[in-house]
This record gives C-alpha cells, sequence and structure tokens, in this order.
C-alpha cells in the first residue's frame, strides 16, 4: 500500500513515517511545505529506503497536490497530520 503523510517533517508525521517504514511493508509519500516546523533532518534514518518519498508542496495547492497524484498514481490512503488529532 502507498500511503501519503501530509505534514511528514513535522514532529508526529516523521514519528509515524519512521514507524511505518521500519515496521510495515508500505510506501510513504510525504507531502509536506515545510514551514518553520517542518524538519527533514527527522527522516535521516528512513531518507534512503526505496519505499519513502519526499515532495514538497503545499496542501492548498489543489494543482500541485493534482499533479502528485498523477506522478505517483495515487490512490486516497491518506494520513492528514495537519488535520487528525493523534
Ligand atoms: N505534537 C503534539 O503533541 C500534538 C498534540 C495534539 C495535536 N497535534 C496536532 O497534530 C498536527 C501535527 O502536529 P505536529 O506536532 O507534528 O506539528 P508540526 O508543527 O511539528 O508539523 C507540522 C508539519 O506540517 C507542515 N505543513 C504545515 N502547513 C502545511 C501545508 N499547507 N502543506 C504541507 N505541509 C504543511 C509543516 O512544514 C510541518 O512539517 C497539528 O495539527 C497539531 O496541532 C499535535
Amino acid at each position: 500500500m502507498k500511503i501519503i503523510v501530509t505534514g511528514g517533517a513535522g514532529f508526529i508525521g516523521s514519528a509515524v513515517i519512521r514507524h511505518i517504514i521500519k515496521n510495515t511493508d508500505h510506501s510513504v509519500l510525504n507531502i509536506d511545505k515545510l514551514t518553520y516546523a517542518g524538519n527533514l533532518s527527522s527522516l535521516k534514518e528512513v531518507e534512503d529506503s526505496v519505499r519513502y518519498s519526499f515532495v514538497q508542496a503545499d496542501i492548498c495547492n489543489k494543482p500541485a497536490i493534482q499533479d502528485i497524484f498523477s506522478s505517483f498514481k495515487l490512490q486516497l490512503s491518506n494520513l492528514h497530520l495537519n488535520l487528525i488529532l493523534i
């Protein structure tokens, strides 16, 4: 399964991505705008995985998100960490 994590460079999102890559066979696409809160160094231990991809984009930018969905041929299975309270 391909899992989209938005806000994946943040505190919770990066922990979720590390967990998925280390403990499952699923793939992750991290979509993050990289605001002041985004920190890709939290993902160092998984960034070389073939199952991990990162795209810098604003989730409010509909055309950019549509392009990402097209290029990754994605089906929707989305952990939207900017909105979900965990
Ligand atoms: N950390 C907590 O203890 C906690 C507790 C309860 C709720 N929450 C909520 O969970 C969510 C995530 O928390 P967190 O601590 O990981 O936040 P965070 O600030 O560490 O991370 C948010 C991430 O979202 C990215 N982002 C912001 N706007 C974006 C946009 N328009 N498009 C793409 N990416 C964008 C940022 O660059 C950042 O990497 C927040 O909504 C927060 O309010 C967090």
